[in-house]
């Protein structure tokens, strides 16, 4: 793809022009609408390893897995085997009457990858029924243990837990709640700041740099210790967040340190922690648990862990809840049963798929592959990117990467979000070179700030790394205007 740059001396910003009603018109209703082909996306014929094949067209470079789903890429045999073998076994069995032997097996394996920190897992379809489970666990849970008045549950701004009326109510996306406001629950949901190293770090006192780690941290724990001792630290079921936060902020990890902090308030005031790595969990950013750390971060275990996207890689719509030994405890201990269920809970060819997805992941050592990938994903991004004056911060780990734009870098100013920078990148990269990234905006809050993510199958080698980033660093320079030479 390089010889699709032409080079140019002198960098420079440049305003984007306006987009035009018809611009405006397809983009609105692209995103999920049942009517979105007519609209101008692509109809698919097939899907092979990295590549989709449209109908018509060359094949797309897919740096995304749709949104962080297709881990292991398309098209696997292994997995659509082992699908097809549970497939005529039998399709269904409802978890009220039968154990199933895929059901079984993929359990021990994840409280097995967890070293028997989670204990217990129900298998669910999607990342938001994970977390309206988990919420609901976490009420029930203090039901159990005679402590009624939990019923506040504290999550962060610019955050997305799902789509259904409780898993809403904890997001503090602001678009994407906008419409529903009404039905959000504010009695029981509340919002601390987001964790956004790039856009909140102070400046230091003596005016050289920014505030370290751990006085950053510190800040954001004081701002969540004032949540507990506003609400009523014995009011609070839990603090909801992603480890490493997906579509909301662009792949913004947590700053060393403010895991184990959050964990530590909340021991202390005898609430929960729910981690939601439905996107950034299942071995995207390098460990199978974003909360495993690694490198320099230490382990932070939840008390429950909603997991999805990544778990299944897209061969069947999978998710499941994992519930750490506090609860399940209880559970076990009294004899308690979870007053949820969903027809489709535990579906035996979902659980087959996903435990041919984790020992794939598992018997060709790729969370190594993601990590070693992952160093050199982020250091072409920034080598190649890094010195557009558009480009504001490039952050994340594993595969798992997120490019954030700005209008002036100095200032960190977003542009308007009318302009739809982010989902202009997106379409420029898929329509004229052929890669697809994923696209989203607020980050930089109330609704304002563009990014796109870039999160490829964990099969991925460093050629294809080296050709999304070609392909992706052209599409920015395209949007923008004017190629950037570094
Ligand atoms: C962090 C996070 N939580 C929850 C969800 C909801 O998952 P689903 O769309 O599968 O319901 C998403 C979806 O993107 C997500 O990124």
């Amino acid at each position: 793809m390089g010889q699709l740059l032409s080079k140019s001396s002198k960098p420079a910003r440049r305003t984007l022009p306006h987009k035009t009603e018809g611009d405006i018109t397809d983009s609105a209703s692209d995103l999920g609408h049942p009517t979105a082909p007519a609209l101008g996306l692509p109809v698919l014929k097939k899907a092979k390893g990295h590549y989709w094949y449209p109908v018509d067209g060359p094949k797309i470079l897919d740096a995304c897995g749709g949104a962080a789903v297709a881990c292991l890429g398309h098209g696997r045999r292994d997995v659509v085997k082992a699908i097809n073998s549970q497939l005529t076994q039998y399709t269904y069995a409802s978890y009220a009457h039968f154990k199933t032997t895929p059901v079984q097996e993929l359990s021990d394996w994840l409280i097995k990858s967890t070293d028997g920190k989670m204990q217990k897992v129900y298998i669910m379809s999607s990342g938001s029924e994970t977390i309206e489970a988990a919420l609901k666990l976490a009420l029930e849970y203090f039901l159990w243990t005679a402590q009624p008045t939990r019923t506040n549950f504290i999550a962060r701004e610019q955050s997305y837990h799902g789509t259904t009326l409780g898993s809403l109510s904890v997001s503090g996306h602001v678009a994407r709640r906008a419409p529903f406001t009404p039905l959000l629950q504010p009695a029981h949901f509340h919002r601390i700041s987001a964790c956004n190293p790039y856009r909140q770090r102070l400046p230091c006192a003596a005016g050289d740099g920014e505030e370290t780690d751990a006085s950053f941290v510190a800040r954001k724990v004081a701002e969540l210790e004032a949540a507990f001792a506003r609400l009523g630290p014995d009011t609070v079921a839990a603090v909801v967040l992603e480890p490493v936060v997906g579509a909301a902020l662009g792949c913004v990890p947590a700053p060393r340190g403010y895991l184990a902090a959050v964990r530590a308030v909340c021991d202390r005031h005898g609430a929960l922690l729910i981690l939601d790595e439905v996107m950034c969990g299942m071995g995207r950013t390098g460990v199978l648990h974003a909360w495993q750390g690694g490198g320099e971060d230490a382990a932070v275990v939840p008390d429950l862990q909603a997991v999805a996207k990544g778990f299944a890689g897209g061969y069947q719509p999978g998710s499941a809840l994992l519930v750490g030994g506090r609860v399940a405890g209880v559970m076990e201990r009294e004899g308690r049963t979870f007053t949820h269920g969903h027809t489709y809970q535990n579906h035996p060819v979902v659980a087959a798929a996903a435990l041919a997805v984790q020992r794939a992941v598992e018997r060709e050592g790729l969370l190594g592959n993601v990590r070693v990938q992952g160093e050199l994903l982020g250091r072409l991004l920034r080598e190649r990117l890094g010195g557009h004056p558009n480009v504001g911060d490039i952050r994340g780990k594993g595969m798992f990467w997120g490019v954030e734009f700005v209008k002036d870098k100095g200032t960190k100013e977003p542009f308007q979000p009318g302009l739809g920078v982010a989902e202009r990148v997106h379409k420029t990269a898929v329509r004229e070179f052929k890669v697809l990234v994923y696209h989203g905006q607020g980050c930089a809050g109330n609704g304002r700030g563009d990014h796109i993510m870039i999160m490829p199958a964990y099969t991925i080698t460093a050629k294809l790394v080296e050709e999304i980033v070609e392909r992706v660093a052209s599409a920015v320079e395209e949007v923008f205007g004017r190629p950037w030479v570094v």
